[in-house]
């Protein structure tokens, strides 16, 4: 057998098993059910998600966490009002609060009282000097937000599970000064099909396997996680969504040849 035929026969093996297995094991839940059914989804693995994240991503989470914080660009660190979208247990808030001075302040939402209260639970145990607001709420409904207030607005691996995404991209333009940025940190499409391959692989089969392994039990949520991106959109469609919600400067910067992806989208001046 040639080289170029074991490629083409293992690629075909994979995407075979690939298809059967995410259409016979696993459905998403209707459309009108997600947002519930993800809420308390998310409660229940709440203990158990930083363990997760940092064994699926081998830790390179926390540095593209990292490159989400400096895409921001916030101008100083003194009197800037900060907002993250999806915080769940709080990486970028608690990288901001690391950041900013006394008179700042960071604003973190997310609709899981769960992960919320991991969030709390890691800021009782060290001194930040600005002030950290906790907020159980909508991503796609910033009813308690003003207009043009924040300096910076994140989601990190949260805009996937929202359900409005549109309403949300809004949302994040009507709080955001003018000439500031929002970053979104979430999976993307790796391109080369070899690595695309081995990736779908690894995050359709692997990553539930290693989610169900560190909860303890089986939970619907580590096989939402690869069918959640399914429907979420590529790079390039995800910065048409944020030129489509007015943004300008729209750019993104793949990680892992693309397997996680940061865009940045800046609010007209
Ligand atoms: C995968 S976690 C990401 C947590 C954190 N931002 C990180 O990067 O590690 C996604 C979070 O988004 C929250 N979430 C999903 N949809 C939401 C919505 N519509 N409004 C607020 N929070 C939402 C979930 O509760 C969950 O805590």
């Amino acid at each position: 057998m040639t080289w170029q035929q074991f490629k083409i026969t293992t690629l075909s093996k994979m995407q075979e098993t690939e298809s059967l297995t995410s259409t016979s094991e696993y459905r998403l839940p209707p459309a009108e059910e997600r947002a519930d059914y993800i809420r308390r989804n998310f409660d229940a693995i709440a203990r158990n998600y930083d363990r997760f994240n940092d064994v699926v991503t081998f830790g390179f989470h926390r540095l593209w966490k990292r490159s989400a914080i400096r895409l921001t660009a916030l101008p100083g660190n003194s009197g800037r009002q900060v907002l993250d979208l999806c915080c769940g247990s709080g990486d970028l808030t608690l990288l901001f609060a690391d950041r900013l001075a006394a008179d700042s302040k960071v604003t973190a939402l997310d609709f899981s009282p769960g992960m919320l209260q991991i969030l709390q639970h890691r800021l009782n145990k060290k001194k930040y000097t600005c002030a950290v607001e906790l907020r159980e709420g909508d991503a796609a409904h910033l009813t308690d937000c003003p207009n043009d207030f924040y300096d910076a607005v994140t989601i990190g691996f949260g805009l996937r599970n929202v359900q409005d995404r549109a309403g949300c991209l809004r949302e994040c333009l009507r709080v955001l000064k003018p000439g500031r940025r929002l970053v979104i940190l979430d999976v993307g499409r790796v391109n080369w099909t070899i690595p695309r391959v081995v990736h779908e692989f690894y995050f359709n089969h692997i990553v539930p396997r290693i989610g169900e392994w560190l909860h303890g039990e089986r939970n619907e949520m580590y096989a939402y996680l690869p069918a959640s991106a399914r429907i979420y959109p590529g790079q390039q469609e995800l910065a048409r969504e944020l030129e489509t919600a007015g943004f300008t400067d729209v750019r993104y910067t793949n990680r892992f040849l693309g397997a996680s992806v940061l865009h940045v989208a800046q609010k007209p001046v």
